[in-house]
């Protein structure tokens, strides 16, 4: 040990660190391409990362959504696909493995997530209704918009401060929730969406104590909730790190115990649930389950399969219990954690806490020079693929869209880039990339400047809208 050149690794013996609990089989080769191809891909996808070809990429923070790396078991599940047109064993296998683990009455399949919102909307909003939630997110709020309801955040003011330490952000704020219901009537809330891990708020987590005093509110009041538990696997995992109460509890008793507040649940299973495709839609209620189901055969497929093949609904119910489980959930989100905290070490402002998913780097204090309008979120997107080849998204000012009525752009708090992580899918060095791009980028922040928005389309605008440098 006299080389220097082991002398810092010395220096840590005595540590012990956390790894993941898989090994890997089986690898797709990624490559980056040079400057000046980056240069031209940038511009060919007008500065807009969901514009680009992912061969372009080299590591692809994009989203942790339909991105996860599938198991061994999982894919020899792909290959016991029961592809009957009616009542598929795998779906049998599906609707099982949900009842177990979230504990909900009827199950009915969707393709992805937006299926199940589009039918929970469609089934219970009528005209005129509000919709209080912890914080809007983007499809969520338009099935909400399009079945002719009107979204009301009644999230915590913490949750818009990106430097705010609260460790449950997501929490819904029950004197915000009281104002609501003086103001319109119960009658006119159809439901309260509450959604596990808030993805738009930096992957916030609600605590269980919020979710049953909202419960006691809503009993109260004759109000459901319906949740949206896309993300619930890394919400119940933060309880048990951080709620009294809760440390000796597995994710999956914690998972069963926070549902059993709510009345249901629709899920993008393209992310707990370790799968590229499938979603699903659960309630308690026969009649809600009666509108849903009769809407799942003229927008997604039959009730016995709501889009996706009997393949993937067998991955889909093996990942259910696969991604519940405590080691995997604890090494995915340490992982987005290691990414943090590089970036906290080197001064780089990102959203706080640490969430479960994702890291939101706080675009309004990185380019502080750069106003809103002219897109700074957006811009670090661009100029993070442009030196390095990363793909991240824009959660700022694009993704807030337009107010409907006034026809201005929404102003949201938080003007955040998003480097979300897939599962099982990158390992520390690349982490360790990212952070070192993001860092050269921090240094030269002063030199760069805004974008301006060249095609804006009428919906989910940030999926497609151009920009241009300025
Ligand atoms: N709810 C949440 C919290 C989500 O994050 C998403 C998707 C959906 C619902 C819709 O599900 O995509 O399966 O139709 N989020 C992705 C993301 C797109 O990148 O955050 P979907």
């Amino acid at each position: 040990m006299s080389n220097p050149i082991y002398k810092t690794m010395g220096q840590q013996f005595g540590r012990r660190s956390w790894a993941e609990p898989w090994k890997i089989k089986m690898v797709e080769p990624i490559r980056m391409i040079s400057a000046e191809e980056r240069l031209e891909a940038c511009q060919d996808a007008g500065y807009n990362t969901f514009l680009m070809r992912s061969e372009d990429v080299y590591i692809d923070l994009l989203t942790d959504s339909g991105t996860s790396a599938m198991s061994d078991r999982q894919w020899a599940g792909i290959m016991m696909g029961d592809e009957a047109y009616a009542g598929s064993r795998n779906f049998y296998n599906l609707e099982a493995a949900v009842r177990k683990y979230y504990g909900y009455k009827y199950v009915i399949p969707t393709h992805q997530g937006r299926g199940a919102e589009h039918l929970i909307s469609q089934a219970t909003i009528t005209k005129g209704d509000y919709i209080p939630g912890n914080m809007y997110f983007t499809t969520t709020r338009l099935h909400q918009e399009l079945a002719g309801g009107t979204f009301v955040d009644v999230i915590i003011d913490e949750a818009h401060d990106p430097t705010n330490q609260h460790p449950f952000k997501g929490n819904v704020d029950l004197d915000k929730m009281k104002a609501l219901v003086d103001k319109v009537g119960a009658d006119r809330i159809p439901y309260v969406s509450l959604a596990g891990t808030v993805n738009m708020a930096g992957g916030q987590p609600v605590s269980m104590d919020n979710v049953k005093a909202l419960r006691a509110f809503c009993d109260k009041h004759g109000l459901r909730i319906y949740l949206d538990a896309t993300r619930m696997y890394e919400n119940a995992f933060f309880i048990q790190e951080r709620e009294e109460g809760y440390k000796d509890k597995s994710v999956a008793e914690i998972l069963f115990e926070f549902c059993s507040y709510t009345d249901g649940a629709w899920m993008s299973a393209k992310k707990d649930h370790l799968v590229n495709i499938g979603g699903w839609l659960a309630v308690n209620q026969e009649d809600v389950a009666e509108r849903a189901r009769n809407l799942v055969v003229v927008y997604e497929g039959l009730h016995t399969y709501g889009g996706m093949a009997g393949r993937d609904m067998e991955a889909l119910a093996i990942g259910i219990e696969e991604g519940v489980k405590d080691d995997h959930v604890a090494a995915r989100v340490r992982q987005v954690r290691y990414l943090g905290k590089l970036l906290l070490d080197w001064g780089i402002p990102i959203m706080e806490p640490i969430g479960g998913h994702a890291i939101f780097v706080d675009a309004r204090r990185f380019y502080e020079h750069i106003p809103q309008d002219q897109f700074p979120a957006q811009t670090l997107a661009a100029q993070l693929y442009l030196d390095s080849g990363v793909r991240s998204m824009e959660r700022g000012i694009v993704s807030a869209g337009r107010d409907p009525k006034t026809g201005d752009h929404y102003y949201p708090a938080l003007e955040l880039t998003r480097l979300t992580i897939p599962r099982r899918v990158y390992t520390q060095a690349h982490m360790d990339v990212v952070a070192e791009s993001l860092k050269a980028l921090h240094d030269e922040r002063k030199k760069t400047k805004g974008l301006k928005m060249v095609y804006e389309p009428e919906y989910l605008r940030f999926f497609q809208a151009r920009f241009e440098p300025l």
